[in-house]
């Protein structure tokens, strides 16, 4: 569907859980961690009946995410049931890898067609600095298993911050010429925690790369459903993406949405402008009168981030970025 902009609306992010076997410094604290409650998580069967509402108004791909969405109990049954329901034809997994190794062959089988991956740091201290828990060998590992199956669609994404992993941009872009993946680097959002720390911009890191591998050439073919600018490097088997929402918005290309957890419509990162669907869906009421719902939720999309503002606005997110899934 398109909204009040006349932007074509086809993809959703779901967060499965809000927990993560990790602690990344800018996604969550280290302690005392408010979790929302079991019952206020949306079950399989209200995801698949959302997913099922959603792919009516034309959506036709979707990102499974966090938290972490492989610490959830038998997440493979979810993604063939979602793959199975007719116009959904993109089911992908963003995930921080430490679970990907043991997962991977039961996610292939129910469908899933490509994973992202989320590694700061190839070097073991530096990933630990930022996770706080992880052990970057078991992501590693997960991601040599997930590259064994060919059909299978695999980017890194690394959120580079300036004195904590800028030394290991280079090692990370290098994935992209070694393995059969491309890298994504994503500027740091002022959400959550991430208000507290700097990120790197997209200028700073491109002159690292080209300083060491040449050239990035302007890639202008389409790859996968987001809004990172890819690039080329001679020898290199992926490509280098960068997605910058705040000194580079993509706002006017914007053609997702998201549901939290706890089964809550958000229409835009910032803001937290949208819809509670799960007590629309507890409370009985009918299909016709959820996908109207849906429908003007997603019409009435924002504009537009507003991230380089002081105090721009109202209704700004307040949760952690584990709570709205990122
Ligand atoms: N800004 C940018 N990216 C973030 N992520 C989590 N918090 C932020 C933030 N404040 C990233 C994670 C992961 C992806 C799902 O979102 O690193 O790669
Ligand atoms: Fe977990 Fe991802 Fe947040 Fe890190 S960024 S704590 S891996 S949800």
């Amino acid at each position: 569907m398109f909204d009040i902009y006349n932007r074509k609306i086809d993809y959703i992010r779901i967060s499965v859980t809000d927990r993560c076997n990790l602690r990344c410094i800018y996604c969550m604290p280290e302690k005392g961690v408010q979790s929302v409650d079991n019952k206020d998580i949306l079950s399989y069967e209200e995801i698949i009946y959302l997913c099922e509402n959603f792919a009516k108004i034309g959506i036709s791909k979707i990102k499974i995410t966090g938290g972490e969405p492989l610490v959830r109990d038998n997440l493979a049954y979810l993604i063939k049931k979602i793959k199975s329901i007719q116009g959904i034809n993109n089911v992908t997994l963003t995930t921080n890898g430490i679970l990907l190794e043991e997962q991977i062959d039961s996610l292939v089988k129910s469908g899933l067609d490509a994973v992202n991956v989320s590694i700061d740091s190839l070097d073991e201290i530096t990933y630990k600095s930022i996770t706080r828990i992880g052990d970057v060998n078991k992501v590693i590992r997960g991601i040599d298993k997930t590259l064994e199956y060919k059909n299978i669609v695999v980017k890194i994404n690394c959120v580079p911050i300036e004195g904590i992993n800028d030394k290991q941009i280079l090692d990370i872009t290098k994935l992209a010429k070694n393995k059969n993946l491309s890298v994504r680097f994503i500027e740091l959002m002022p959400i959550g925690l991430g208000k507290k720390i700097n990120g790197m911009s997209e200028e700073k890191i491109k002159k690292i790369i080209q300083e060491n591998y040449g050239e990035l050439i302007v890639y202008n073919k389409p790859m996968g459903n987001g809004p990172s600018n890819y690039y080329s490097l001679e020898n290199f088997q992926g490509k280098i993406g960068f997605i910058s929402a705040v000194n580079h918005k993509f706002c006017n290309s914007c053609n997702r949405v998201r549901i939290t957890a706890n089964g809550f419509l958000k229409t835009c990162l910032q803001y937290n402008e949208g819809q509670d669907l799960k007590s629309l869906i507890r409370s009985g009421k009918s299909d016709e009168e959820i996908n109207e719902v849906i429908k003007k939720t997603i019409y009435n999309k924002p504009k537009e981030n507003r991230f380089l503002e002081q105090n721009c606005c109202e209704k700004l997110e307040q949760n952690i970025m584990s709570q709205i899934g990122g």
